[in-house]
């Protein structure tokens, strides 16, 4: 694939002081992880997502939405970062100040470098009381499904974020606050549809921050960004990288 990157954009990240990056599930997809709206597969294939990532859900069938999980978190188990994940690490040793913030909860930013992800929407390989909200990540397998807290003996559930749920204020104060600080913010692999995440590039695009998006398809802000790189994240990060900083 032979890319050619606008010039002012070369010459704007390179300057950049503070460069704030959100990522969505399109990142991890050159990992083999289905994006969030892909179809389920297998087992799976005849539930929504939509319908078992919520706190309902999980109060009318812990052990169905458990097992989605467990199963979930064996395919992340399997993955691993793809080239596009190790190019947005190589970045931010390039630039003053870089933040990376994530919609995935499959962690494969932290495996390929990154640090201080802020990780919106929570880890899948995390786990928490639905009870008592205390993290648990040792719990006794005892064969009950889901496990039970050993604080209060409450259900055990995933540590990410519910559909109706709130996403921590910490992580979403700072993922604000970089949308409003940043030199230029990058939109890569997400399809912008999911609050509060997609009103971040938004926020930087009224302060008149150059934005650019990264995925193969167009989103509902593709018409609003600077830029718009149209092509999976694996590979135009790595020549974006090397068009940016050749040497
Ligand atoms: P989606 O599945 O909604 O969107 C994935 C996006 O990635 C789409 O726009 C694809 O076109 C794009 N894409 C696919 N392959 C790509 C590639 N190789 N490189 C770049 N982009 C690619 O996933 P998200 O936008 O992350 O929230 O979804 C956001 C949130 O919606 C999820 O975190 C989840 C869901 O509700 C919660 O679970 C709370």
């Amino acid at each position: 694939m032979n890319v050619e990157f606008p010039p002012d954009l070369l010459l704007r990240l390179k300057s950049a002081n503070h460069v704030a990056v959100l990522t969505g599930a399109g990142t991890s997809a050159e990992s083999g992880v289905p994006t969030f709206r892909d179809a389920q597969t297998g087992l799976w294939a005849k539930y929504d997502p939509q319908e078992l990532a919520t706190p309902q859900a999980f109060r009318h069938n812990p052990a169905l939405v458990w097992d989605w999980y467990t199963w979930r978190r064996s395919l992340v188990a399997k993955a691993k970062p793809n080239a596009g994940h190790f190019a947005l690490a190589q970045m931010s040793s390039y630039v003053p100040e870089f933040t990376l913030i994530t919609q995935n909860v499959d962690g494969l930013h932290q495996q390929a470098g990154s640090l201080d992800v802020i990780e919106l929407h929570g880890n899948i390989m995390h786990t928490k009381c639905f009870n008592c909200g205390r993290p648990v990540d040792e719990y006794q397998g005892t064969g009950e499904s889901p496990p039970r807290c050993p604080y209060c003996d409450g259900l055990l559930r995933p540590d990410v974020v519910w559909f109706g749920e709130n996403l921590t204020e910490y992580a979403l104060s700072r993922a604000f606050l970089a949308a409003r600080d940043c030199d230029i913010f990058l939109s890569i692999g997400t399809s912008s549809v999911t609050l509060p995440a997609a009103s971040l590039p938004v926020e930087a695009m009224e302060l008149g921050t150059s934005t650019v998006e990264i995925n193969p398809d167009r989103t509902p802000l593709t018409p609003h960004m600077t830029y718009v790189l149209a092509g999976p994240s694996g590979v135009l990060l790595p020549k974006l990288i090397h068009a940016t900083w050749p040497d």
